[in-house]
C-alpha cells in the first residue's frame, strides 16, 4: 500500500461518554506523531457539521499537557452533533460538499468518533470518497455508553458508565434502607434500545447491595407482571429498589412515556427519552400507597469521569491511536473493536470490522443473559461485565475538584 500523504480531521458524534476524550487523545496525538505523511491535524466542531460548515480546529496549537488531560475529561471536547447524511443516491448535496472541503483542507485521513448512528455517517462518506475517486483513508472509532456496536466485544464508554451505574446503585440502595418504614426506589438507567448498561446494577446485587428487579428493553415490559413483582417484594421487605431501562417497551412497541404523550425525535428519528423512572413511579404509588423515589441518573452516567474505569479509559485512547495506525499502513472503510481472549484472565485484542458491518446493526444482551421472568440478568452478563470496569482512572485534583482540559480551539481557516 503506497504512503498517502496528507491532511487529517477527527470528530466526535453522538451522546459523550466520560472516556470519548480518550480516545480523541488517541488519535490527536498519534495523528500529530505521524510526521511527514500527515501534516495538519485537524478537530471538528461538532463532528460532521463542522465540516460541513469549515469550523475547525488546528489541534497542533493545542499545549500538549492540555491535551493529556483529555483522557480523563469527560464529555465530548471538540463538540458533537446528532445529524443524519441523506442517502447519496436521494440527495448527495452534503457529500459534494464534504469532498469541496476535503479537497480544500487536504484531508486524505479521516476519524469519526461515536456510535451506531456515527458509523453510518463514517461508512457514507467512506463510501461515497470512494466512488469519487478521492484518496482518503476513513476509520470509525467507537465509542457509546450503550454498548450496542455490532462486531465489537464491547464498547469504550460503555464500562465506566457501568462502573458509575453499579457504584451509584450501591450507594443508593444503603440510602434508601435507612428507615424502618416502607419505601420503593426506581432508577432509570439509558439505553434507547439495549439492555448493557441497566444491567450494570447487577455487579451492585452481586455485591449485596443491589436491586431486586431489573427490567432491560430486551424483553416486552408488561405493566401487571411489574406491579405484581414490586407487590411481591415489597409485602415481605418493606423496600423494593428497582433498575428499569429507559427504553423499555411494551409488547405493542411503546416506550413508556409514550403512553401518556407524544415524544420529541431526533434527526435519525430516535426518541428523546427520560421519565420512564417517575412514570413507574406514580403508578407503583397508586397501587401501594408507599413512599417512592424515582431517581434517574439521567446525563450523570456518561460523564462521571471521576468513577471511570482504568481499563476503559485506556482502551479508548488504544482504539483512537490504533485508528490512526492503521490508517497510515494502508487500512480504510473499518471501524476498531475488541475481541476477548477465550479464557479466564482478562485479554482483549484490537479487530478490525468494515464498516459497512457496524453501521446501523445493534448488539442487544442476548436472551439467555436475561431470566426467564424477564426481570433480572444473570451471572454470565455480572462475568461479562467485571473485567471491564477494573481499575481507578484517577483525574488530576486541583483545589479538591478535577482538573478538566481546557482547549483553546484555534480555528483552521483558508
Ligand atoms: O449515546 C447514547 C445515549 O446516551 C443513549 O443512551 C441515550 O438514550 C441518548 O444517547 C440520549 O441522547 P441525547 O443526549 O441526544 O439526548
Amino acid at each position: 500500500m503506497s504512503q498517502l500523504k496528507g491532511n487529517a480531521i477527527f470528530g466526535q458524534s453522538g451522546g459523550p461518554t466520560s472516556v470519548i476524550n480518550a480516545s480523541a487523545a488517541g488519535v490527536i496525538q498519534e495523528a500529530l506523531k505521524q510526521t511527514g505523511v500527515i501534516g495538519k491535524v485537524y478537530g471538528a466542531a461538532h463532528g460532521i457539521k463542522g465540516i460541513l460548515a469549515e469550523e475547525f480546529f488546528d489541534m497542533a496549537q493545542e499545549d500538549p499537557a492540555e491535551l493529556d488531560l483529555l483522557r480523563t475529561t469527560p464529555s465530548s471536547a471538540l463538540g458533537s452533533c446528532r445529524y443524519k447524511l441523506k442517502k447519496a443516491e436521494d440527495d448527495d448535496t452534503d457529500y459534494k460538499r464534504l469532498l469541496e472541503v476535503f479537497r480544500k483542507y487536504d484531508i486524505r485521513y479521516f476519524f469519526y468518533n461515536g456510535g451506531n448512528d456515527s458509523m453510518d455517517t463514517c461508512n457514507k462518506i467512506s463510501k461515497y470518497m470512494q466512488r469519487a475517486g478521492y484518496e482518503c483513508r476513513v476509520m470509525g472509532v467507537p465509542k457509546t455508553i450503550d454498548n450496542d456496536l455490532w462486531g465489537t466485544d464491547h464498547c469504550p464508554g460503555f464500562a465506566s458508565a457501568a462502573k458509575y451505574i453499579a457504584t451509584s446503585t450501591m450507594e443508593v440502595y444503603l440510602d434508601a434502607r435507612v428507615y424502618d418504614t416502607g419505601m420503593v426506589t426506581i432508577l432509570e438507567v439509558m439505553g434507547r434500545n439495549a439492555g448493557w448498561l441497566t444491567a450494570a446494577t447487577a455487579i451492585a446485587a452481586a455485591k449485596g447491595h443491589g436491586p431486586d428487579l431489573i427490567y432491560l428493553p430486551e424483553t416486552d415490559f408488561d405493566l401487571d407482571a411489574f406491579l405484581a413483582d414490586v407487590k411481591r417484594i415489597y409485602d415481605k421487605e418493606k423496600k423494593c429498589i428497582i433498575a428499569v431501562s429507559e427504553g423499555v417497551r411494551t409488547k405493542e412497541g411503546k416506550y413508556l412515556p409514550e403512553l401518556v404523550g407524544e415524544l420529541t425525535k431526533d434527526a435519525f428519528g430516535h426518541a428523546q427519552m427520560g421519565g420512564t423512572a417517575s412514570l413507574l413511579a406514580g403508578v407503583v404509588k397508586d397501587r401501594l400507597g408507599c413512599k417512592i423515589r424515582a431517581i434517574e441518573f439521567s446525563l450523570l452516567q456518561r460523564c462521571a469521569a471521576h468513577c471511570a474505569s482504568k481499563t476503559d479509559v485506556d482502551e479508548s485512547y488504544l482504539a483512537g491511536k490504533t485508528a490512526v495506525q492503521v490508517a497510515v499502513a494502508g487500512g480504510t472503510d473499518q471501524m476498531v473493536a475488541f475481541k476477548r481472549a477465550p479464557g479466564k484472565d482478562y485479554v482483549c485484542e484490537i479487530q478490525l470490522i468494515p464498516l459497512s458491518e457496524v453501521a446501523n446493526t445493534e448488539k442487544k444482551v442476548p436472551r439467555e443473559w436475561i431470566n426467564a421472568a424477564g426481570n433480572f440478568v444473570t451471572q454470565e452478563y455480572v462475568d461479562y461485565v467485571l473485567p471491564l470496569i477494573q481499575g481507578e482512572s484517577s483525574p488530576p485534583m486541583v483545589d479538591g475538584v478535577p482538573r478538566f482540559a481546557r482547549l483553546k480551539k484555534v480555528l483552521a481557516r483558508k
